[in-house]
This record gives C-alpha cells, structure tokens and sequence, in this order.
C-alpha cells in the first residue's frame, strides 16, 4: 500500500491516506474493546513511541527482547490504521493498541469499557516542532512550507490528525467517562522517567522489582530508543521516511520550541492558545517562571473531575 499522495478525510478530520482508509477508520470507530485491553491516546509527536516502549518494557518486567525484536507498530498497532486487523489477530495475551483518534470518534466503542486508556500530552510548542520536522521527512503527509505557514495551519486545526486543542479538551474532558484513565506528560516522563514508570506499571497492575524499573528505565531512555531500529523507524523504506531529511528519534527534549519560534510566533500561539481553552474547564499553562517549560494543569471549575482522581492508580 503506497497511496502517499493520498489524504482520507474521515469526520472532516484529515488522514494519511498511505495508512488510513475509510475502511480503516470505520473500523476504528465501531472497535469492540475488551477489558484486558490497553489504549494508548496520543496527539502526534507527544510521545507515543516513548510510552509504546514503556508500557512494552514495563509488561515484560523490564526484559528488553520483546522492544529489541518486535517493531513498535506490531506490538502496539495504531486502531486507526490498516494493518491493525491483522496485528491484532496475531497478538498473543493482552492487547495494547495505540490511536491518535480525536474522542468524539472512540467515545461509542468506548463507552461502558474497563479497557485502560493512557492520554500523554506534551506541550503543544513542541508538538508542533516536531511535527514540522517530521512532515520534511515523512513523505505519507504534505509538504508543510515554511514554519510560519505550519504553525497557522496547526493553529487553525487544519493539519492531519485535526486540531490539537480539540484532541486534548475531548479527551481530558471526558476523562471522567472513561473507567480506567491514566494522563501523564511527555514532560513528566522526561524530568522522571523512573516515577513515571512506577506510575505506569501501578495503572497497569504490573508491579516492577527495583531491578526491573531500572532496566526498563535503561531501555526507555532516548539514547537507547535512537539505537533501537524497533522503535526508531528506520526499518521504513527511504520513498515513506526519508531519513536524509530527518531522524525520527529527533532531538527527545523538553523546550525545544524555543530554537523555532520568534516571539511574535509565540505570542500568536499564546493568544490562540487562551481563546481556544478559554471554555474548558481544564486550563494546561505554563506556570513555573524558573520552568517556562514545564506543562502545569489546574482545575479552574469547582465541578470538574479532579485530575487527581484520574490518575489515581493505587
Ligand atoms: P522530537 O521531534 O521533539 O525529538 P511520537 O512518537 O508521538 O511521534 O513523538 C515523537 C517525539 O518523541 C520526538 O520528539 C521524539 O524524539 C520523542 N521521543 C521519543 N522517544 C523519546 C524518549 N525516550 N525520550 C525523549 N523523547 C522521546
């Protein structure tokens, strides 16, 4: 399946059409979750290969030879895409499945469903560098333009995968009508892998020796994952990926919009930014001053779901 100049649009959102079709995507929508099952939730470019690796390692009890010899999008395959039938009947035990689907798509197919999902967010300055760097050398999306015409288009939710401001209020939003939800932060993940591997084996029932956090945390780690062509991506085909415009393990760091935006951009992004969660009863901000970076959340409404309940995991 090439179709690389293909675009699937599905809810007025679009798709890869080298990866999705309307098939694919009905698919999706209309998926009969199992209890055992574990979904992971991400937007693009917020880590989704990184806790595809944690949850791999953390269920393995950190024995790396299931990360080192099975490619990341067989052990946990995107719902969303068309190969996914076929992992998914091939897979032995637990299912972990992967999606980047906004939630009004999965709400149905989730409804009533133990099935664990796992949100990560990342600070969306970053998610739209990396996906601009990215989209340079993933030859299935369009050609981005300049930066500038990125980011307003990223802005404005018109990218592939639709409006991050959209994915991110649907599904924290309704984290309260999902039985089983866990969020965590590319951020978090970055300034304490160790604790928020504890995080994720507490949530999955998975309870790790102090050896097996330490040889997980080892394998998770950026320098390994950019060796590891399981997750790193170079398995794919230079006409899909072309790996002299870009490596896909990038650059794996917290802030690194800083060396993109000029100020005038950030600024834009900041005003977009407040318009657009000015309604949501969930306000993501950046609110250390020694720590521009750091992704903060707080509760602005009396009535919304303590996020610390969501996450509770013991
Ligand atoms: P950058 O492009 O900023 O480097 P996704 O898997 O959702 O497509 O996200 C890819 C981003 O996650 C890339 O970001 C990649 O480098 C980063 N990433 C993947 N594994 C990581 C790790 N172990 N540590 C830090 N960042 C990681």
């Amino acid at each position: 399946m090439a179709r690389l100049d293909i675009t699937e649009t599905f809810c007025n959102i679009l798709f890869p059409g080298h990866m999705h079709t309307q098939d694919s995507l009905s698919y999706a929508t209309n998926f009969k979750f199992q209890d055992t099952d574990t979904l992971i939730v991400t937007y693009p470019k917020s880590g989704t290969t990184w806790i595809q690796e944690i949850i791999t390692l953390v269920l393995s009890k950190g024995d790396p030879t299931i990360a080192q010899t099975q490619p990341n999008w067989a052990r946990a395959p995107w719902l969303e895409q068309y190969y996914c039938p076929k992992f998914l009947e091939a897979s032995m035990g637990p299912r972990i499945i992967t999606t980047h689907l906004p939630y009004h798509l999965l709400a149905p197919a989730l409804q009533d469903s133990k099935a664990k999902v796992i949100y990560v967010a990342r600070n969306p300055k970053d998610v739209v560098v990396s996906y601009y760097h990215f989209h340079k050398m993933a030859n299935f999306l369009p050609d981005p333009g300049s930066f500038t015409e990125f980011l307003s288009a990223f802005l404005k939710g018109t990218v592939h995968y639709g409006s991050w401001f959209d994915h991110i209020k649907g599904w924290i939003g309704h984290a309260k009508d999902i039985q089983n939800f866990l969020y965590i932060t590319y951020e978090e993940m970055w300034q304490d892998l160790h604790s928020s591997l504890e995080k994720v084996s507490c949530f999955l029932q998975c309870s790790l020796t102090e050896d097996e956090l330490t040889s997980s945390q080892k394998h998770c780690s950026f320098n390994s994952m950019k060796e590891n062509a399981m997750v790193n991506y170079t398995l794919i085909p230079q006409e899909i990926m072309d790996h002299s415009k870009g490596k896909f393990m990038r650059r794996g760091k917290m802030g690194d919009w800083k060396n993109m935006f000029t100020e005038e951009q950030s600024d834009h992004f900041d005003a977009v930014y407040s318009s657009q969660m000015v309604e949501s009863s969930l306000l993501f901000k950046w609110e250390r001053p020694e720590d521009a970076l750091q992704l903060m959340i707080t509760i602005n409404t009396p009535e919304s779901h303590s996020l610390r309940e969501i996450v509770k995991c013991s």
